[in-house]
């Protein structure tokens, strides 16, 4: 039985605690926050985008501590799952590895590639797993596209653009802090960032145009920079089966906050292969949620297939997440998907992003 403390009990503190409740051979024996109503279990007032809403939680069997050097020192814990501020995650994996604890730490992994760099050393050091949370990847109309890619049999990747929108979560303190949360191009469009190093490897530029808030990216396009080298999952086996000098791949993405409160969330896709074309486009507009355009496939034969996807409840896309968090410290095994290298790459995608805006220049990354 893998024994797991929880850094932060807010919103993801709360969604990772009622989830490893349905997986087998987990137990989460501690969580950390200053907050006493939390640590008493008393979580009605977290709030957040979807999940259940916060409730009395019954915590015997559980330590509750007020700090995270308590949590730390508990020797009874094997991973400590990190759920704290984006400006916490790097001290608090650092501390974590130094102390001989597999760590899982929510996305972003810290607000510069430095702190990123940091905590690999610490995990290198210490010979401990070092997990970042980028669920997307078990959303099932990504899960799907990323399974299609795959199975190269629609051929290689050409490209493809990438959509995340919200309206401005004025509710949330310290969002528009470049020290804390760091605005929309960390808090959300990292999960894109992740997505396009996983399917495309990692850009040798980007572009970025759009609008600056308080100093951060507001709302922007992003066009990445591919040389004929692009090495993602996806299209290699295809490719070099098929061509050996593949074009660059074109990929863009548009993502920020809007103003207006109308459509809390956006998300969408369109992936470019040789003999297909994959789109999705998923909003919640007004007090309804549902496909823009449901996940298709855009087929050779001018046909549009569109395949039926089990789930959708975000909570799910959860459990696949922290199974694969689990079968990764039981074998000992880096992940392909949460491991540490891809996830401070969308960190420096990110930067280099924020720095085209912010310069109006183009960026090496
Ligand atoms: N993957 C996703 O879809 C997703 C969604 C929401 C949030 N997140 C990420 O999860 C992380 C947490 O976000 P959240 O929305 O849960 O935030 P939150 O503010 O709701 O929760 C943070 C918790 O950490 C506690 N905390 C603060 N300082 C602490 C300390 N020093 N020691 C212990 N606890 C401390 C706070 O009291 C609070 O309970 C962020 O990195 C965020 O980007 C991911």
């Amino acid at each position: 039985m893998l024994k797991i403390g929880i850094a932060g009990v807010g919103f993801m503190g709360m969604v990772h605690y009622l989830t490893y409740q349905k997986l087998r051979g987990a137990k989460v024996a501690a969580i950390c926050d200053p907050d006493p109503e939390k640590r008493s279990g008393d979580w009605r007032g977290i709030q957040g985008n979807f999940g259940p809403p916060g409730e009395r939680m019954d915590l015997s069997g559980v330590a509750a501590y007020e700090s995270l050097d308590e949590l730390i020192a508990d020797e009874s814990l094997d991973l400590i799952d990190i759920t704290l501020p984006p400006a916490l995650h790097a001290d608090a994996a650092c501390r974590a590895l130094s102390a001989g604890k597999h760590v899982f730490c929510e996305k972003p992994m810290a607000m510069r590639p430095a702190d990123c760099d940091r905590m690999q050393r610490a995990a290198d050091k210490a010979e401990r797993l070092l997990l970042v949370g980028h669920v997307l990847p078990y959303f099932p109309e990504y899960a799907w596209a990323l399974k299609e890619v795959q199975s190269g049999k629609h051929g290689r990747l050409l490209g493809g653009s990438f959509k995340r929108v919200i309206s401005d979560p004025a509710w949330l303190s310290h969002y528009w802090d470049a020290e804390r949360i760091g605005g929309p191009m960390l808090d959300l469009h990292v999960h894109d960032a992740h997505l396009i190093r996983l399917l495309f490897g990692k850009p040798t530029a980007v572009t970025t145009c759009g609008r600056l808030r308080e100093g951060l990216p507001e709302f922007w396009s992003t066009q990445f920079e591919y040389g004929p080298q692009a090495s993602g999952v996806g299209p290699r086996r295809a490719s070099e089966a098929r061509s050996p000098k593949p074009e660059a791949v074109a990929v863009t993405a548009t993502s920020g906050t809007i103003n207006q409160q109308g459509r809390p969330f956006q998300h969408a896709f369109e992936l470019h292969l040789e003999r297909a074309t994959l789109v999705f486009d998923f909003a919640v507009i007004g007090d309804e949620a549902g496909y823009l355009c449901p996940p298709t496939v855009l087929t050779e034969g001018g046909k549009a297939k569109r395949p039926h996807l089990a789930g959708g409840d975000p909570m799910d896309a959860f459990a696949g997440e922290l199974k694969e968090v689990l079968r990764c410290v039981r074998a000992g095994e880096q992940s392909p998907v949460l491991g540490a290298e891809l996830a401070r790459d969308a960190i420096s995608i990110c930067q280099a992003q924020s720095r085209s805006l912010q310069t109006g220049k183009r960026v090496r990354v």
